[in-house]
């Protein structure tokens, strides 16, 4: 792989961020573009290759408004939880990521598309249960090349999770038999407007990474 080959992977990589403000809400989303990256996402990998993905897109405008009322809703209740107390006593970032959080609940049903990403099956119920990091593990990968492939055409999204406390209520307005395929993220899509992305804003890895064995100190180096 050329230099520059990977210097645009890493740029992609370090640049797609999640949108929510800059979503250009009159402006449509041909179906074709969407269909584009999820060709892409296909690509993604998956436990034992079992490629179990299913994606519903959503763009007509009174189904848009049923889903985005049950996550307003679920958001509403997410804030009320987090912001117990006091909304000054959230930190700084996560104030930001809640304001822009908020606005994108206020305005999902106005967002062009919608793509539901959802897998065949049902998730092993137990914590810890040894096929539960496989299970999500196998779909993640997909969302994540459905993101790149859209930021790489001028769309913007957020991975959305908070509509699932109504995951039931939701399947029933789409018509998903709930008890065989299960809802992963719910991925607003439309154009970006402004600025193209810097890279995100990320914490070092000062402490996290561990050489041969777990340094409860966070030193990296094995040497000494
Ligand atoms: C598993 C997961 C669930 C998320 N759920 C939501 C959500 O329900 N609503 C939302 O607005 N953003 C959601 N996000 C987006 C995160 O807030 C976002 O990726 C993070 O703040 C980093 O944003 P940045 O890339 O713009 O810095 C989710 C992200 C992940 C990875």
């Amino acid at each position: 792989m050329n230099t520059s080959t990977t210097s645009n992977i890493d740029q992609a990589l370090t640049t797609t961020r999640a949108i929510r403000r800059r979503l250009d809400l009159d402006r449509p989303v041909p179906r074709a573009v969407i269909d584009e990256c999820l060709q892409v996402a296909r690509y993604a990998p998956s436990g034992a290759n079992r490629q179990a993905w299913q994606f519903l897109a959503i763009d007509d405008p009174a189904t848009k408004l049923a889903v985005a009322e049950l996550y307003r809703h679920a958001f509403d209740q997410y804030q009320a939880r987090l912001t117990i107390g006091s909304e000054l006593d959230v930190p700084a970032e996560a104030r930001r990521v809640l304001d822009s959080a908020r606005f994108l609940a206020h305005h999902l049903h106005r967002v062009p598309v919608l793509v539901l990403v959802c897998q065949d099956g049902r998730p092993p119920l137990a914590a810890g249960h040894p096929r539960l990091s496989g299970y999500y593990g196998s779909i993640y990968p997909a969302i994540w090349s459905f993101l790149l492939a859209a930021h790489a055409r001028g769309l913007g999204s957020s991975l959305t999770t908070v509509h699932l406390a109504y995951e039931r209520e939701v399947a029933a307005v789409l018509g998903i038999p709930h008890e065989r395929i299960t809802q992963i993220a719910l991925l607003p899509v439309g154009f970006r407007t402004g600025r193209t992305h810097q890279p995100a804003a990320r914490a070092e890895l000062t402490g996290r990474v561990h050489w041969n064995a777990w340094k409860e100190d966070g030193t990296d180096d094995d040497r000494g």
